[in-house]
């Protein structure tokens, strides 16, 4: 594979950054911080990854710049047949209730931003004949929930949108994966008590590189929570508004 990495600096982007690079496959970072790419490409060298690792600055708030990283990727790599969104933004309901601009903000990083990066990611695809792309978004979209309605919302709208992509693209030859994990450890959910079905990076890692070599088109990390998923879709309002999750 070769793959447009963006995310691969922390958590479960770079677990899965990792595998993926131990696998021998070709990597090519996108993010906001040189100095946490040219570390992570050093880190992803040191795992295997074929060919040397190289990376461009890329910021889910800079749109412009979109089409500038995704252009060094394929002349650095010949091209490109993967592309990982795993880069996303979280902040409590708390915090973004009484804050409009942030509220703003990861609305913006989350979906209307991820949706014109893939929309250029899908069009460079569709033009080399077709490939992966893989993103995650979370199964705090699945359901309007009290603890995530605004990080929910802005995954909500990512999932819809990755959906569609899949129904009108796939016999294009366009493989779209929707990763929806549920707590998982990271720097995102540090100092937030573990839910039961907590998951670790590297379990995560594991699952969507097989999802990605498959074609999956959505996948649930850790798996149980698509039996949690399935029950929560079902509660009526009338008990929702009752609970606290
Ligand atoms: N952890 C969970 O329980 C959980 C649950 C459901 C869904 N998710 C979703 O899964 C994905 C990965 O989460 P994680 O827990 O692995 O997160 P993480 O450890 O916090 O890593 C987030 C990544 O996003 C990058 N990023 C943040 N803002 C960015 C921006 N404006 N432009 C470019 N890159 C940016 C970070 O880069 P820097 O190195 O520059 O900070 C980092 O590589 C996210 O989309 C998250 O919403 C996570």
């Amino acid at each position: 594979m070769r793959v447009v990495f963006l995310g691969a600096t922390k958590g479960m982007g770079r677990a899965l950054a990792r595998r993926m690079a131990s696998r021998g496959e070709s990597l090519f970072l996108l993010g906001r911080s040189e100095e946490e790419l040219a570390k992570s490409a050093e880190d992803l060298q040191v795992h295997g990854a074929g060919g040397d690792v190289h990376w461009a600055q890329c910021d889910l708030l800079d749109p412009a710049g979109f089409p500038k990283a995704l252009e060094a990727a394929e002349s650095a790599m010949g091209g490109f047949d993967t592309v990982v969104v795993t880069a996303g933004q979280f902040a409590s309901q708390e915090e973004l209730e009484g804050n409009a601009s942030l509220a703003a903000q990861v609305a913006t990083v989350n979906f209307t931003n991820t949706m014109v990066f893939c929309e250029s990611a899908r069009q460079r695809l569709l033009e080399q004949s077709g490939g992966t792309l893989c993103v995650f978004s979370s199964v705090a979209g699945e359901r309007g929930r009290k603890p995530v309605i605004i990080y929910g919302a802005t995954k909500a709208g990512l999932s819809a949108y990755l959906e569609g992509l899949d129904h009108k693209y796939r016999q294009e030859g366009l493989r779209v994966v929707t990763v929806k994990p549920g707590f998982v450890r990271t720097s995102m959910t540090q100092g937030l008590k573990p839910p039961p079905f907590a998951g670790d990076p590297d379990e995560v890692a594991e699952t969507v590189l097989h999802a990605i070599d498959r074609g999956t088109p959505v996948v649930y990390v850790p798996a149980p929570w698509k039996a949690v998923m399935a029950i929560i879709r079902r509660l009526p309002r009338s008990i929702m508004r009752r609970v606290k999750f």
